[in-house]
C-alpha cells in the first residue's frame, strides 16, 4: 500500500523542503521506491531544487486542486527517479477561490487518488501555516514528519503542530500519525542546539526520528546544483544523516 507523508511545521526555515526532496531521492536511490513529491507550497522549492523550471510551468498542482486538469497531467519526471507535481508562487493566488471550493479540505486527497497505485511513497512539501494547503497535505497524508530546527522559537512551535494535529483528527475524523519528529539544523558547538534537543526528546520520547539532521553548508548548497545531497556530498554528513532517516522512513508501517 502507498505510504503517504506530509512534512510539516508551521515554522519557516525548519528544513521541511530539504528534508523532503533529499527524502524522496534517497528513496528512489537506496531503496528503488516509486516516489512521488507534492509541492504544496508556493515557494516551490522542492521541485526547484530537483531541477524543474518552476517558472515555466504550463500546468501545476493548483489545476489539479481546482479540476481543471486530471492530476496525471501535472505529474514532471525528474532526473533524480523522482515524480513531482510542482507549484510555483501563482498557487497563493487561488488560496481564496481554493478556499471556497465544496470539500476544500480534500481537494489534495481526491485529486491523487488516481496514481496512489503508481507509487510506493507519496511525499507532501508543505507551506510554514496552517491554511486550507496544508490542511489539504494532512488529510491527504497516513503520517506527518516533523522536522523542528534547533533554536528556541523552533521548541514554542510545537503547540501549534499539535493544536493542527487535533483539529486534523478530532474535526475533521481524520487519524493521522506522527511518522517522527526530526531533529533539524543540529550544530555540534552549540550549546543551544543540545538544549533544544534534549528538550525535544523529553518532550517526543520513541516519536523521535533516530536520525538527526546536522546543519552543513552542503546541505545549503545542494539545491542550487539541482541535486540532492547524495549526488552533491556524497560523503558528508549531510548525505549520511539523510540517508539514515530514509532507512527510518522506509520502516514506517
Ligand atoms: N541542515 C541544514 N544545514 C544547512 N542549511 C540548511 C539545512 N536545512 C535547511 N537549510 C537551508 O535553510 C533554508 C531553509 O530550509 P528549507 O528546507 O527551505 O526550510 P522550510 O522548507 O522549512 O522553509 C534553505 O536555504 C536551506 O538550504
Ligand atoms: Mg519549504
Amino acid at each position: 500500500m502507498t505510504r503517504k507523508l506530509a512534512v510539516f511545521n508551521m515554522k519557516g526555515g525548519v528544513g521541511k523542503s530539504t528534508t523532503a526532496y533529499n527524502l524522496a531521492v534517497g528513496l528512489v536511490r537506496f531503496k528503488q521506491q516509486r516516489v512521488l513529491l507534492i509541492d504544496i507550497d508556493p515557494q516551490g522549492n522542492s521541485g526547484a531544487a530537483l531541477g524543474i523550471p518552476i517558472w515555466q510551468l504550463s500546468v501545476q498542482l493548483k489545476d489539479a486542486l481546482q479540476r481543471r486538469v486530471p492530476i496525471t497531467e501535472v505529474v514532471v519526471t525528474t532526473s533524480s527517479g523522482v515524480d513531482v507535481v510542482p507549484s510555483n508562487i501563482t498557487l497563493a493566488e487561488e488560496e481564496i477561490p481554493i478556499s471556497g471550493m465544496p470539500g476544500r479540505e480534500v481537494l489534495l486527497k481526491k485529486a491523487l487518488a488516481p496514481l496512489l497505485e503508481k507509487y510506493d511513497f507519496v511525499l507532501i512539501d508543505c507551506p510554514p501555516n496552517v491554511g486550507v494547503f496544508a490542511v489539504n497535505a494532512l488529510m491527504a497524508s497516513d503520517g506527518v514528519i516533523i522536522p523542528v530546527d534547533m533554536a528556541y522559537l523552533g521548541l514554542l512551535g510545537i503547540r501549534g503542530i499539535e493544536r493542527a494535529l487535533t483539529l486534523i483528527r478530532e474535526h475533521l475524523d481524520h487519524p493521522i500519525r506522527i511518522a517522527g519528529v526530526l531533529a533539524t539544523r543540529f550544530d555540534g558547538r552549540n550549546n543551544l542546539s543540545k538544549e533544544v534537543f534534549a528538550s525535544l526528546k523529553n518532550h517526543f520520547g520513541d516519536q523521535m526520528f533516530k536520525s538527526m539532521i546536522p546543519e552543513t553548508v552542503k546541505l545549503r548548497e545542494a539545491p542550487s546544483h539541482s541535486s540532492a545531497i547524495f549526488e552533491y556530498d556524497p560523503g558528508g554528513a549531510g548525505a549520511k544523516a539523510y540517508r539514515e532517516l530514509v532507512e527510518e522512513v522506509y520502516q514506517w508501517q
